[in-house]
């Protein structure tokens, strides 16, 4: 019988790998430590990026290059934006995603020079997107569906083979694609669920995977700011239908800025940081704007603002991590029967600042890519799953107050060396904690990047510096480096 492959996390970039492997005759073992809403799919607004006609590729790969401040890497980038008409054409099949051809305008958002954001109808695409693809993964006969901790790796001598899991069972197959998602829910303020805390990257670092960029974490300027409720993502698409940042005189924060509201998302995020009170507001839109947002309308309706009224108090949340496990474009790690897809992947298209409704277009188009070249690639010569590597403790897995802390505090939007290097002093790699050796690993990083590039704002070198133009990469048992662009 064929060995399966196993794919971790059950996201747009796990669940399009599934699927496309599953087509193809391949059995695929899909593990998730959690359902919706413990999924970071589930929660994008936005939409999904995608240069459809008269838009090209060219452009969407030039905005994407322009908002990565330096750090993209033009043939990644070049893969991303070609393959997203694609990539995205089931899905707008399916239903999934709307443009103007049954009736909704392509949206505009921050960064890009035109409108090419295709999204659901309801605005909550993330959603949308993953009932249609677990609806399809849980209809196929090939793929089994587990809702389990992957706790370590397994596999021979030459490759990675298999999973072991938190209810030590072990699932051995013929590879592992890990596309578990990223590390912005350990922030205390954050859009994500708080299951994205970077498992992924442990588990790939024990077996000697690189990871790089990880001082690179994405603020989303607007997010309700409400005392004691979870933070709401305002999405970025509001601003693109003509909502205005302001602050507490009623003035545009980016009133001066050649893109307004339009800004990239770093420019936004530090804009609304520095502002002691930002608002944004969508009532000069006039009441159609509830229509054009009915999911967001509504769930902000739930607590008490209307949209197309009230001035809606915002401020930075962390949302998105640009930093993870360095790739070639099919995923592979270097590491033999290990590849990773997705947030939880570095494969160069985002460097050091994200262009919005580029992160589900990644998750599918890498998805897809990881799924052909797992089927092209050797199987192991072993059936072997041995541990490769002791799992932890369960407490392991659980995020600490002081990492949490130190993350918000010291890891925010704006940093300085002193702050920076006052966290360093906490022993992080010896706590045995997930969130504290990531903290520890994400505090070297930015102490050492003394530069300002995209989400990497110091206070203290607030310049662009050349000489940093390259990723910093952390590897068990070798120093942290920087690896200039294009080495
Ligand atoms: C948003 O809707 O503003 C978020 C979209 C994204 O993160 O790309």
């Amino acid at each position: 019988m064929t060995r399966p492959v196993i794919v971790v996390g059950a996201g747009v970039a796990g669940l399009s790998a599934a699927v496309a492997m599953a087509r193809a005759g391949q059995p695929v073992v899909v593990v998730t430590k959690a359902e919706p809403p413990g999924i970071n799919t589930f929660h994008a607004q936005g939409g999904i990026a995608a240069a459809l006609w008269p838009d090209t590729a060219a452009e969407h790969a030039a905005d994407t290059l322009r908002v990565a401040r330096g750090l993209g890497h033009p043939a990644a980038v070049a893969v991303l934006t070609e393959s997203a008409p694609a990539a995205v054409a089931e899905l707008m099949a399916g239903g999934v995603l709307t443009d103007e051809s049954n009736g909704v305008d392509r949206a505009q958002e921050a960064g890009h020079s035109r409108p090419r954001v295709l999204h659901a109808k309801d605005g909550f695409t993330g959603r949308a997107v993953w009932h249609y693809l677990a609806r399809v993964a849980k209809a196929d006969e090939r793929i089994r569906w587990i809702t389990d901790q992957v706790v370590a790796l397994c596999g021979s001598d030459s490759a990675i083979t298999g999973v072991y899991l938190a209810s030590r069972e072990t699932i051995a197959g013929r590879g592992v694609v890990l596309a578990s998602g990223g590390y912005a829910g350990l922030y205390p303020w954050s859009t994500n669920p708080d299951t994205a805390t970077g498992d992924g990257l442990w588990l790939a670092y024990q077996v000697g995977a690189q990871l790089a960029d990880l001082e690179f974490v994405q603020f989303h300027p607007t997010v309700l700011k409400e005392a004691g409720r979870p933070p709401l993502l305002l999405t970025e698409a509001l601003r693109g239908a003509g909502a205005w940042l302001v602050d507490e005189d009623e003035q545009r924060i980016l009133a001066d800025h050649p893109w307004g509201e339009l800004a990239p998302r770093d420019e936004v995020a530090k804009a609304v940081w520095r502002t002691a009170r930002a608002y944004l507001t969508a009532a000069h839109l006039g009441p159609g704007i509830r229509k054009a947002f009915p999911a967001l309308a509504e769930a902000l309706a739930e607590r008490g603002w209307d949209l197309a009224r009230d001035r809606l108090p915002v401020r930075p949340a962390a949302h998105f991590a640009m930093g993870g496990i360095v790739t070639d474009l099919w995923g592979a790690t270097g590491v033999p029967g290990l590849w990773a897809v997705g947030e939880v992947a570095a494969s160069g298209v985002h460097g050091a600042n994200r262009l919005a409704s580029n992160s589900l277009l990644e998750g599918r188009v890498f998805g897809l890519r990881v799924a052909e070249a797992v089927l092209g690639a050797e199987g192991p010569s072993s059936d072997k799953c041995g541990l490769a590597f002791a799992p932890p403790d369960p407490a392991f897995w659980i995020p600490t107050s002081v990492a949490r802390q130190t993350l918000d505090q010291a890891l925010g939007v704006i940093r300085t060396q002193t702050t920076l290097e006052d966290a360093q002093n906490y022993p992080w790699h010896a706590m045995g904690h997930l969130s504290d050796w990531l903290t520890g690993l994400m505090l070297e990083a930015a102490v050492k990047r003394q530069e300002s590039r995209g989400a990497h704002c110091r206070d203290d070198y607030p310049a662009t510096d050349d000489r940093w133009r390259g990723h910093l990469v952390h590897q068990k048992g070798h120093p942290l480096k920087l690896v200039p662009i294009g080495k």
